[in-house]
């Protein structure tokens, strides 16, 4: 029996394997098992309504995909009411990605969420105008909003970072000041679609996020650089398409990970990888993955 389970802080996980906010919603129970899942994050919730940006919002690159959604979401009523009850059901453990314009709006949203296994904040959306990636450059926002959050959940914190930083070090030490459990690195890269009918950017926005395969080297360098500087458990996102990945990411300094685009392309991912890496792990004669990382 192969044991993939990997603790992040102090809580454990029964495998590392996360599905990242944003890429599923329910009609995936009819494919992946979730009970097998390490955990879920579900779509970006704020205290209040959001419509999100105009269309078009996604669109395929040569290996990725780049989305400029907006956190559209029905607000945390709707959530509460109607989404919550139905992700309890999934048999996993389920991560709450919040987030909020100001820091008001982030501890609003914070002192709401209960009955979950932790929170992940969203200060790294690249698609909106207020917050988003522009408290995430900042390391005082950081750490203000971390801090804020902390304040108003016994919940496990965790910040998603964003990429588009000098030092992504520095805003990982100001979550880790700020109270997080532990960082996910990293959100989606900002890049630019032309259209060549209309020959403007594609999104009215003018860049989205990419993520895919593309960006998998650079996520993986931001865990790198994380674990090299600082003591805080990290979740690695960022292109991930199969176990090799996971190992990878792993390595690299990683104790869990989240797979976004990978399932649009192939539903089955998550339960494959699973399968893969207890093949993997088998035939290198681990007997657990926390083995993986020891000299
Ligand atoms: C979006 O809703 O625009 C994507 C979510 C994110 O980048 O955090």
């Amino acid at each position: 029996m192969i044991d993939l389970s990997t603790k992040l802080g102090s809580l454990e996980l029964q495998n590392p394997v996360l599905l990242a906010s944003g890429v599923w919603d329910f009609p995936y129970t009819k494919i992946i098992d979730f009970k097998r899942l390490g955990g879920v994050i579900c779509k970006g919730v704020s205290p209040f309504p959001k419509e999100g940006n105009p269309p078009p919002r996604i669109t395929e690159t040569h290996c990725g995909l780049i989305n400029s959604i907006g956190l559209e979401n029905k607000g945390f009523d709707y959530f509460e009411c109607e989404i919550l009850p139905e992700l309890k059901k999934l048999g996993t453990k389920i991560f709450v990605n919040i987030f909020g314009e100001s820091i008001e709006e982030f501890k609003e949203i914070a002192s709401k969420i209960k009955e979950v296994a932790g929170v992940e904040v969203n200060i790294s959306c690249p698609n909106v105008s207020k917050g988003g990636e522009k408290f995430g450059k900042d390391p005082k926002m950081v750490f203000s909003i971390t801090k804020a959050v902390c304040g108003e959940t016994d919940l496990p914190v965790i910040v998603k970072l964003s990429p588009s930083v000098e030092n992504i070090e520095e805003t990982a030490q100001a979550a880790k000041e700020g109270g997080a459990m532990a960082v996910t690195a990293s959100n989606t890269f900002p890049g630019l679609v032309i259209d060549l009918e209309s020959k403007r950017p594609l999104f009215k926005r003018i860049t989205g996020g990419l993520s895919g395969p593309a960006i998998k080297p650079l996520a993986l360098y931001n865990v790198y650089r994380i674990k090299n500087a600082v003591d805080i458990p990290i979740i690695g996102s960022g292109g991930i398409s199969d176990y090799k990945d996971v190992l990878e990411y792993f390595i690299a300094g990683a104790s869990a990970v989240q797979l976004g685009s990978i399932i649009f392309n192939n539903p089955l991912a998550p339960i494959e990888i699973l399968d893969n890496l207890i093949c993997w792990l088998g035939e290198k004669g681990y007997k657990n993955l926390k083995d993986v990382n020891k000299k």
